[in-house]
């Protein structure tokens, strides 16, 4: 039996039984893959710096968003297609985030209806996440669904005007329409397993936009649209009017990078931004989500709050991106990982070596509350916004009483 202790595991354990073009969907990135790699090594070059000797008998990792206890400062990104990991992937996962005290957040290309899953999790802390596709009135029908089915937040992703070129997908040619190659045949008889689920639970389809009692069929076209993320390119800011009579819960912009992107968001009236570089799979030229974080947390000056996704393995990750200024973080990968390893259990288990990480990172910084993260936890200068550089200085310049000092700014800020 193959000890399972981080998220890593979960992953080489998600590699071995998951079909290379079924992996490699939910692994790979945009084009070069750099953005991803951009993602992990931003993430890893962050030395979090400790405060000693401090009472720590108890660590709250908890947080409070919109009036709502998490029992972690994470979440689950919306995840489409997830059902090609395992049949009703949504409903486990979102079973799973509810054991673990966490928001589940359910894509608009989810492969489970969006009341089955509220059906799976009926305490759960259920967002819906909106794509917004040519026919606008599918987006409004959907967003009436996620209300009466108690969804509790709106998050719509405004980074996929044009899907990223998945290079990985072509080459195994999954693509719509479906080009199976025989290689990619061989590869899904050699998992029995996970073959034989899917036969049972039957090809995933975009549930969502199948015609339900009282609604129209959704057209072939939306549904080709939706495999091959081809949005509605006539989104603008304005838009954010539309869905806000639709939608009276929370409404979260999630995917923008730019400071002037974060303050538009904050002028159109978002209730929060989640940054984002879609895990690397749209703009590989994009920054590190992590890296851009201090700069959009300046930009909104506390107005709203701000969260983050993109590359995060560990419980540590979550810390830096609190210490950054982020009030939660998303976790897209880390639990479909965990679900491909092991079904809801692997999922949970992932959520709870996340959360179990994140309590003794914090221990280890002698942070005994979320709230008590803060930039003096991280020791990289040139990741902090251009007030917080300045700061740190001004405080250097105090500290040796303006003498030049042989330290670098950021060892001692
Ligand atoms: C995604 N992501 C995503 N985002 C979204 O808003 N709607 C969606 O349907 C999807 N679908 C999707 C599928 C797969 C397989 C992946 C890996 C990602 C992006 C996701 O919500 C999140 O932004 C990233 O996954 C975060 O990066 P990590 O944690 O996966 O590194």
């Amino acid at each position: 039996m193959t000890l399972l202790l981080n998220v890593e595991d979960h992953r080489r354990r998600a590699r071995r039984v998951l079909p290379r073009l079924v992996f490699d969907y939910v692994d790979g990135g945009a084009e070069d893959e750099r953005c991803m790699r951009r993602n992990r090594d931003a993430l890893e070059a962050l030395p979090l710096v400790p405060e000693c000797l401090r009472d720590t008998r108890t660590v709250d990792i908890g947080i409070e968003l919109f009036g709502r206890r998490w029992h972690a400062p994470f979440a689950i990104a919306p995840i489409g297609l997830a059902g090609l990991v395992r049949p009703r992937a949504d409903a486990l996962l979102a079973s799973a985030a509810q054991a673990a005290g966490v928001p589940f957040i359910l894509s608009t290309a989810s492969n489970t209806r969006l009341e089955d899953v509220r059906d799976a999790a009926p305490d759960a802390l259920l967002w819906m996440q909106l794509y917004v596709m040519g026919e606008r009135a599918i987006a409004e029908r959907i967003v009436r669904r996620a209300r009466a089915a108690r969804f509790e937040a709106l998050v719509l992703t405004v980074d996929v005007p044009v899907s990223g070129l998945r290079e990985r997908d072509l080459r195994h040619g999954f693509r719509v329409p479906m080009r199976l190659t025989p290689g990619t045949l061989l590869d899904m008889a050699r998992h029995p397993a996970w073959l034989l689920r899917l036969a049972r639970g039957g090809m995933p389809q975009f549930a969502n936009l199948l015609p339900d009692d009282d609604g129209a069929p959704v057209s072939a076209q939306t549904q080709a649209a939706l495999l091959s993320r081809a949005m509605d390119r006539s989104l603008t800011w304005d838009s954010l009017g539309w869905l806000r009579k639709l939608w009276d819960g929370p409404l979260l912009v999630k995917g923008l990078l730019g400071a002037q992107d974060a303050k538009r968001a904050v002028r159109y009236g978002a209730d929060a931004i989640v940054v984002s570089n879609h895990g690397g799979r749209q703009l590989d030229a994009a920054p590190a989500s992590i890296a851009a974080l201090p700069a959009m947390v300046e930009a909104v000056d506390g107005r709203i709050p701000v969260l983050v996704d993109g590359g995060m393995r560990r419980g540590s990750d979550v810390v830096k991106a609190l210490a950054l200024g982020a009030r939660a973080a998303l976790v897209g990968r880390a639990p479909i990982y965990g679900l491909a390893s092991g079904g809801e259990q692997g999922a949970l288990s992932v959520l709870q070596l996340l959360a179990q990480e994140t309590e003794r990172t914090m221990t280890l910084l002698g942070a005994t509350h979320t709230r008590e993260l803060g930039p003096r936890h991280v020791d990289q200068p040139e990741i902090r916004s251009p007030t917080e550089q300045e700061h740190a200085a001004a405080q250097l310049k105090e500290n040796t009483h303006g003498k030049p000092s042989i330290y670098p700014v950021h060892a001692t800020a």
